[in-house]
Parts: structure tokens; C-alpha cells; sequence
């Protein structure tokens, strides 16, 4: 059985690209690169990766590809065989796409929920090309093996997603039971690849019509994420979800609202996943909702 390894990059379509670019530098810390005569897409870097984020401009002002990551062509070759076995349908990407992707191999499919997704292999690394921040650091963004970061996405359903997911080679389950009244509870389902704990999570509604709930990015010095809070404070971005600590992936973290209206966490200090089920009924601390919506 092929696995996915990783949440490999991921693709937005914005309705404000310029807008987007200086929210990257500016608030984020991304590094933002364009290529000559595009004045439609951008990318931004975290690492040594050639691209982890692409801005493509469109009203979608959504998720429009997550980038899964298999080990090779031999994995790549045995996923098509597994989607085949299973009837989901994929498309594969022709050489042209490969380019532009920065892939050696791409294949193109939806999840039950249709959430866009590309399967791929053999990432450009640009070494040569060390991240340079758009603005002054403490520390780096934590990739590593545990990929971008991590989303909550739409879903119909917790166990058709489940199932799906767990075909990728993806394992999980419910980490959260949040009280909602006498006999209600809302169901929050993890799946993880890699020891990221978890790297997509379905059970919080996204934005009204939107995929995609946020994006949760890591750094590695506690103090980035404090100065991220404190200039998106001073920004007119607004702070969806107060400064906190998951009880699950033990992320130090706040939520801002980008300019597409989802929402970007970003955490420090997150633990391993767990490959033993385990559940929590509240945080740890802090996360306070400021704007309706819970996410984790
Ligand atoms: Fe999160």
C-alpha cells in the first residue's frame, strides 16, 4: 500500500494578490517570489523548498490544491493502482503541469467532500536558495518531515472522509468530543501522515461555501509567534481565536483572519503525533473565539 508522507505544498486561488503578497512579507514572515511576465500567481517560501504556498489570482479566495507528498515513483505508480481499485477518479498531470507544480509527478483528485487535492512526488529543492524572510525572525518555520502545516477542511461526513483518508495511508481519529448542549457533542476527526500530529482535520465548518477552515503554520522559537500576534494586533487583520494551547497537538497558538477570510493559526511547540486514540473535551488553555467559529 502507497502512504502519503507529507502535506508537501499547498495552492489558493486569491482575489487580491497584491494584497496577499504583503500580508506574506508583512505579517507572516513568508518569503514571496514571482516569476517574470506572471503578474497572476506568486509563491511563497518557508524553507529550502522551491515554493510551499502558490497564490493564483481568482475569486475563489479558497484552497484550491493540497499538495500530498508520496515517497517516489514507485509509491506514485502503486497510488494510481489504489484510487483505480477503489473507483475514485484522478487525472494525471501532463509534463507542462509537472513544471509548473515544481514536481517530477502530479496526479489531480477530490476527497468525498470535494476538497481539491494533488498527489505527488520528487519536490524541486532549492538549495542554492536559503529562506529569506520577509521581515526580521527569531527563528525559522518548522517543516522538516512534518510538511507545511496542517488545515481543517469541509467534510460530509466523518466516516466517508475517514475512510477516504485512511486509503491515502493517512491514520486517525477523534481527538475532540466538545460539549454542545445536554446530549450533543461536536465530533473532530485528525488524520496524520508523519509525526506531525495531525495533518488534515475535518468537524469545524469552514467559512460559508469555502473548503478550507485554516491553515496552521509552525515556528520554532516561541517569540515569532508573539510578534506575529502582536503585529497582526496592529494590523487590520482581525484575531479570530486568542493566544492558547491545544490539548491534542500541544500547539502554543492564535488564529488571524487572512485576506481571503479563512483563517491562519500560527503555533509553536507542537508534539508528536500519538499512534494510540486518545480524546479531550476542552483546550488545554486560552483560545478564546473572538468571531464565531471554533477551530483546533
Ligand atoms: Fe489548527
Amino acid at each position: 500500500m502507497s502512504c502519503v508522507t507529507e502535506l508537501g505544498y499547498v495552492r489558493f486561488g486569491v482575489s487580491d494578490l497584491e494584497e496577499w503578497k504583503t500580508f506574506a512579507r508583512e505579517i507572516l514572515a513568508l518569503e514571496v517570489c514571482e516569476e517574470p511576465g506572471d503578474a497572476r500567481s506568486a509563491s511563497l517560501r518557508m524553507d529550502y523548498w522551491h515554493h510551499r504556498i502558490l497564490l493564483e489570482e481568482s475569486a475563489a479566495d479558497d484552497l484550491i490544491g493540497a499538495g500530498l507528498r508520496v515517497a517516489g515513483a514507485e509509491e506514485f505508480k502503486a497510488m494510481q493502482a489504489t484510487l483505480t481499485d477503489n473507483e475514485i477518479p484522478f487525472e494525471v498531470g501532463d509534463q507542462a503541469l509537472c513544471a509548473k507544480r515544481g514536481v517530477l509527478e502530479v496526479l489531480l483528485l477530490k476527497d468525498p467532500a470535494g476538497n481539491p487535492l494533488e498527489i505527488f512526488h520528487g519536490p524541486r529543492i532549492d538549495t542554492h536558495l536559503p529562506f529569506y524572510p520577509g521581515r526580521r525572525m527569531h527563528g525559522r518555520y518548522l517543516t522538516d518531515a512534518g510538511g507545511v502545516g496542517h488545515m481543517i477542511l469541509s467534510h460530509q461526513g466523518l466516516e466517508p472522509i475517514y475512510d477516504f483518508y485512511k486509503l491515502l495511508g493517512m491514520r486517525g481519529g477523534i481527538e475532540y468530543k466538545v460539549p454542545m448542549g445536554p446530549d450533543a457533542t461536536l465530533d473532530i476527526l485528525f488524520m496524520h501522515c508523519n509525526e506531525r500530529d495531525h495533518t488534515f482535520a475535518f468537524g469545524v465548518p469552514p467559512a460559508e461555501g469555502k473548503h478550507i477552515n485554516h491553515l496552521m503554520l509552525e515556528v520554532d522559537n516561541l517569540d515569532d509567534v508573539f510578534t506575529t500576534y502582536e503585529l497582526a494586533k496592529q494590523s487590520k487583520y482581525p484575531i479570530a481565536i486568542e493566544l492558547g494551547k491545544h490539548a491534542n497537538d500541544h500547539m502554543f497558538s492564535f488564529y488571524l483572519v487572512g485576506p481571503s477570510g479563512w483563517q491562519i493559526e500560527i503555533g509553536y511547540g507542537g508534539k508528536p503525533a500519538t499512534h494510540q486514540s486518545e480524546y479531550f473535551v476542552r483546550d488545554t488553555y486560552g483560545h478564546d473565539f473572538q468571531r464565531g467559529g471554533a477551530s483546533e
